[in-house]
């Protein structure tokens, strides 16, 4: 059996890697490293924590204690776990370093000792690129972060390769753009706006609305980490892109339209500090692989919609009955929710 280590696993692309590694690879036995904070939940992963080669280790990847030993009995560690949400790290930016920064360390340092690891795949992020005004990111472009989360994922980033310059941990970095799919926490756009529009709520659209993401299906996320599992090179960067380019304001009205709801229901709000304007990634590194993205924007976007209303178990405790998430959107939107 290969030892699979899955950090972050009890989240959003996380368990979109377990479940798509566990079907794609028999032979591979995953354990899940998550310390299960508020965007991470073990409804999640309902159909696979008991698979029999699924094992599921609630810690923190920043406590050596329990971490490293995952490390060293593992053949390939794909490091998802993160603090992911740029309005909370604007508002409060710690536990970012702690688990983005300092977190990373700990497992980098871990697998320094480790005798058979193979691959250690850093999953990184588009935004540590900054704004791109035009044209897209190489990854040999200037990283310029903006904000306290895609800083700490550029420290990450950049650790994780002095890993590889350094002491030869066979570390692969990951710059993935804005995914959506199953099981995204609704405090992202996506799934914030199609569950608030299912219950005629109010979306709250920043600033002008111009500003535009690279959507890319989680499931072509889980294929391109697959690929660069079995054929990438070590030390290197790889981009990870959808090349589905949309501006806010446009992704609004087709949820608008899926969700059959009328644009009364946008609330123009202010624009987030420093609200990087636009990301786009050149997947030329990847494609030269064999990796493309298949599916289509309009076609996953009308299934994630889809999802979202047949899995209203997944969202309302999150929603409607956690108080620290009410407490996170009270904060964040005051009363635009009503
Ligand atoms: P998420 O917020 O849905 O999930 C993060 C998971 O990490 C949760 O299960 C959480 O409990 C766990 N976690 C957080 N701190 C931890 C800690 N200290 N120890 C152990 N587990 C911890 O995030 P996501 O959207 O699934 O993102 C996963 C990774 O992909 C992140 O590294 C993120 O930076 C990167 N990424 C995300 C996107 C995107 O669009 N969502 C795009 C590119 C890259
Ligand atoms: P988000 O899903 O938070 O991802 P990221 O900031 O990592 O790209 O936001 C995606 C875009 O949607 C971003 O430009 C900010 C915008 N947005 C809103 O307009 N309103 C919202 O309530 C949220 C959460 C995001």
């Amino acid at each position: 059996m290969v030892s699979v280590l899955v950090t972050g696993g009890a989240g959003f692309i996380g368990s979109n890697f377990v479940r798509f590694a566990l079907d794609a690879h028999p032979d591979w036995h995953v354990t899940t490293l998550d310390k299960l904070t508020y965007a991470g939940r073990l409804e999640t992963l309902h159909d696979i924590i008991d698979h029999p080669r699924h094992t599921f280790v609630r810690g923190d990847v920043a406590d050596a204690s329990v971490a490293a030993p995952l490390v060293r009995d593992a053949d390939i560690v794909v490091h998802f776990a993160a603090e992911t949400h740029v309005d909370r790290s604007i508002l409060s930016a710690g536990e970012f370093i702690t688990t983005d920064v300092f977190g990373t360390f700990v497992l980098l340092e871990a697998a320094r000792e480790a005798t058979h690891l193979k691959r250690f795949i850093q999953i990184s992020t588009d935004e540590v690129y900054g704004s791109v005004a035009e044209g897209s990111s190489l990854e040999t472009d200037e990283l310029k972060p903006r904000n306290p989360y895609s800083a700490s994922k550029a420290g990450a980033d950049r650790l994780a390769y002095s890993y590889f310059a350094t002491y030869d941990v066979p570390v692969i970095i990951t710059r993935a753009s804005n995914n959506y799919g199953p099981y995204q926490f609704p405090e992202k756009v996506i799934p914030l706006f199609v569950t608030n529009l299912i219950d005629d709520l109010h979306v709250p659209l920043y600033g002008d609305g111009g500003q535009i993401r690279d959507w890319l299906h989680v499931n072509d996320h889980c294929r391109g980490v697959d690929l660069l599992i079995e054929s990438g090179i070590n030390g290197e960067v790889y981009n990870i892109g959808g090349g589905n380019h949309v501006r806010n304001v446009d992704l609004t009205h087709r949820i608008l339209e899926l969700t059959g709801k009328t644009e009364a229901l946008i609330r123009h709000v202010a624009d987030r500090q420093g609200h990087d304007r636009r990301y786009s990634l050149d997947t030329t590194k990847l494609q030269a692989l064999g990796w493309a993205p298949r599916a289509r924007f309009e076609d996953g976007l009308a299934e994630t919609v889809g999802w979202y209303r047949t899995n209203e178990w997944w969202w309302r405790p999150i929603k409607d009955a956690d108080p620290a998430f009410r407490a996170y959107y009270e904060k964040q939107y005051g009363k635009t929710r009503v």
